[in-house]
């Protein structure tokens, strides 16, 4: 089969690399894909938003299974411009993408679905929102309604920084995302990411991951796209996915099926597992990203059959195998990032394919100046390991960055501590 990737992160990467694997595979193209990428595909310079570009391409190679990674054109509808192209496509159309692109429609999902998550309110105005928020306590949580690129989150903790937030977000500081807002009950509690693939009617568990939102050690300052994950983790028990597949995860896929907006591709369910049991903060219509990093090196099934599989409604009989090994990654990422940051420095100590021998190097935003290797994005690499237990994987992750030369990256040096903690609790 002749594939088209969409997307250019680490998460394309370790897809691009796990399918590379597949006896199925003919050729594998990438749009646009990285540095990285372009060791196991065919790079194609279409960018990830450009719909028309993307379906053309697809025509132009008469590829036979599109993968969509991000959410920006699954949002945009590109599954839907496939499918009315003949194209077999996997990831959720415009309807059913709405589950990452508007957090008030997958509020009020919950609402008629019993599915439990904060308490919230929608608004379209700020004083009412205010006032709302007050009623709450403090802190509360200000989320703007479409999507901002992981930043339309703010945590206030008084009602000062509350009435800012939601002033920025009406006076337009994420766009169109922030005409609508979302008002919810602050949750307690370790979050946790799970990830299902659903073929519209099904949902097929692909386990759960750790990941690491803030910029700093200790899990403190401001919130990135994610620093590092590890999979599996000890919190995810047989019973705490089952509560989550029948209270979460299925109703959802059987409230879109009804709705005659079936979900196909991979769900991301980020929850918080509080005192009163795991409560949903946020769908997402895709692989998380470093999640899926990890999730690909634990996986020992061929990806391909099954993604294609769900796409065309057929996963009743797909079962993935998972290694129990534990897979851990560190984001290593341009220094000022989550703000500003230089684009186009040099990376060093990394083979002439952009990998190590001993870690798994998956590109996030790299590109090639000449025969120089540079970083093109905040979040750069993503590198990775394997081992039995996750302080074993962390210590070999960073064995493997402190061989790479790059003087204006920096990562977390304490990716998984929370589950190394747990290990040696239990130890
Ligand atoms: P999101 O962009 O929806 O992923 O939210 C970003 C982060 O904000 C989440 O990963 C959580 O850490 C935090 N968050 C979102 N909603 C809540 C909530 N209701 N209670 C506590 N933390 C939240
Ligand atoms: N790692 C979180 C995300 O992909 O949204």
């Amino acid at each position: 089969m002749d594939v088209l990737l969409v997307g250019s992160g680490a998460r394309e990467h370790a897809l691009a690399w796990k399918l590379r694997q597949s006896p199925l595979l003919g050729r594998l193209f990438c749009a646009p894909g990285n540095a990285g990428i372009a060791a196991v595909a065919e790079c194609v310079a279409v960018a990830a938003d450009d719909l028309d570009g993307l379906v053309a391409l697809a025509r132009e190679k008469a590829v036979d299974f599109v993968l969509i990674g991000p959410e920006a054109p699954l949002v945009a509808g590109l599954a839907d411009r496939m499918a009315a192209a003949g194209i077999l496509a996997l990831g959720p159309g415009l309807a059913a993408a709405r589950l990452e692109g508007s957090k008030g429609f997958v509020k009020d999902l919950c609402r008629a679905h019993q599915i439990p998550t904060a308490d919230y309110q929608r608004f379209k105005a700020p004083a009412p929102a205010k006032a709302y928020a007050a009623t709450l306590g403090y802190p509360v949580v200000i989320k703007a309604d479409g999507l901002a690129a992981g930043k339309g989150v703010v945590i206030a903790s008084n009602a000062s920084e509350a009435s800012q937030a939601i002033d920025a977000m009406f006076e337009g500081a994420f766009g169109a995302a922030g005409q609508q807002i979302v008002v919810e009950e602050f949750l307690e509690g370790e979050e946790l990411s799970f990830f299902v693939l659903s073929d519209g009617e099904r949902a097929l568990a692909l386990g759960a991951a750790q990941d690491h939102k803030r910029v700093g050690d200790g899990d403190l300052g401001p919130n990135t796209g994610g620093m590092g994950a590890y999979s599996p983790t000890s919190l995810m028990t047989a019973g705490l996915e089952n509560e989550v597949m029948g209270r979460i995860v299925k109703p959802t896929i059987a409230a879109l099926a009804e709705a005659g907006t079936p979900y196909r591709g991979v769900l991301f369910a980020g929850l918080m597992l509080t005192q009163g049991g795991p409560k949903l903060i946020e769908f997402n219509c895709r692989f998380g990203d470093p999640e899926c990093q990890v999730l690909m090196l634990r996986l020992k099934s061929d990806l391909l059959p099954a993604l294609v599989a769900a796409a065309k409604g057929e996963l009743k009989n797909v079962a993935l195998d998972w290694s129990n090994e534990v897979a851990l990654t560190v984001v290593l990422a341009a220094k000022g990032y989550p703000g500003s940051y230089l684009k186009g420095t040099p990376i060093h100590g990394l083979d002439r394919r952009g990998g190590l021998t001993d870690a798994f190097v998956f590109h996030a935003a790299t590109s090639m100046n000449g025969d120089q290797l540079v970083a093109s994005g905040g979040r750069v690499l993503s590198v990775s390991a394997r081992a039995t237990s996750v302080r074993e994987a962390q210590a070999r992750a960073y064995a493997a960055i402190d061989r790479i030369d790059w003087p204006e990256g920096f990562c977390r040096r304490d990716i998984g501590w929370r589950a190394i903690a747990r290990e040696q609790g239990n130890g």
